[in-house]
């Protein structure tokens, strides 16, 4: 991408893992401004692994990591800090502090990250919880919580600060359909009212067709991407029957026959 325009984010080459066990190699894929990208694959392929990598929770084993232009993996500590400041994480599982209440998980990384008064971060989290539909939980623990109210706490975390870059891990993983609408919903109106770039990982088909401008989807067998699109496309052109499979199956399992892509792009 050219220095005047960049993409929000550039990944060149990228290997990460653990230890001696190499996860993902050769990973290369760019996200423009204000995309929405789905990151997908089998369970274990490593989409959560990937994850870390772009946010700094791993140092990857080789490749780089450029947000607008500004190099990630290779940057200073304080650069790094003012690079990590621009993010928004929705961490798979919503990994609330249990001890806090929501009011307090919310108010945590604008202790950490801003000089804002203590009524200034209330305000800000009066209103954060009242965008995710939780203005009355604010005094509750995590435990008190329903699965969809800690989604939706834990967007309201990860918006704390308001984010240039949002990385969702299954935003609606174990969640009822209803509540998994509910939710795609709320980050539909994220998309409709900011101006943040969002890498989300899911594999919910009927979120992937809501709200995906494009996919990237990895393999384990392979270690690294297997198809990049919009996902209707992919869908019904891939080349690959994985990916043909994974984009065509049908999520409610009702019949086992019907293809829900044309049907399901069509979802509010
Ligand atoms: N902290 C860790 N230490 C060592 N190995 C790990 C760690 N986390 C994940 N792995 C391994 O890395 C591989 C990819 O795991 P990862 O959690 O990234 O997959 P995933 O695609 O996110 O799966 P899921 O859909 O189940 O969340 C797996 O083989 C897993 O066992
Ligand atoms: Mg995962």
């Amino acid at each position: 991408m050219n220095q005047s325009n960049p993409s929000a984010i550039d990944v060149s080459d990228l290997a990460c893992g653990y230890g001696d066990n190499v996860v993902l190699k050769a990973i290369t894929f760019s996200v423009a401004s204000r995309e929405i990208l789905f990151i997908i694959g089998s369970s274990g392929c490593g989409k959560s692994t990937l994850l870390r990598c772009l946010i700094g929770l791993s140092a990857p084993f080789h490749g780089a990591v450029t947000y607008f232009g500004r190099n990630f993996t290779g940057s200073d500590p304080s650069e790094r800090r003012d690079i990590l400041k621009t993010f928004g994480v929705l961490y798979q599982g919503s990994a609330l502090w249990s001890s806090m209440t929501v009011a307090e998980n919310i108010s945590l990384p604008l202790e950490v990250h801003t000089s804002l008064s203590q009524t200034d971060r209330e305000a800000v989290v009066a209103y954060k919880l009242g965008e995710v539909g939780l203005a009355d939980a604010a005094a509750l623990y995590p435990s008190e919580l329903s699965g969809g109210m800690k989604k939706r706490a834990a967007l309201a975390r990860a918006l704390a600060l308001d984010p240039v870059i949002l990385f969702l891990d299954e935003p609606s993983e174990g969640l009822d359909p209803i509540t998994s609408r509910e939710i795609d919903q709320l980050i539909g109106q994220v998309r409709d009212t900011t101006q943040v770039t969002m890498v989300i990982v899911s594999h919910q088909l009927s979120s992937i067709y809501r709200l995906a401008d494009r996919v990237l989807m990895l393999d384990q067998t392979t270690k690294g991407i297997i198809a990049e699109g919009p996902p209707a496309a992919l869908a019904a052109t891939s080349p690959d029957s994985r990916v043909r499979n994974f984009l065509n199956q049908d999520a409610a399992g009702a019949d086992g026959k019907s293809s829900l892509a044309p049907a399901i792009s069509s979802l509010p």
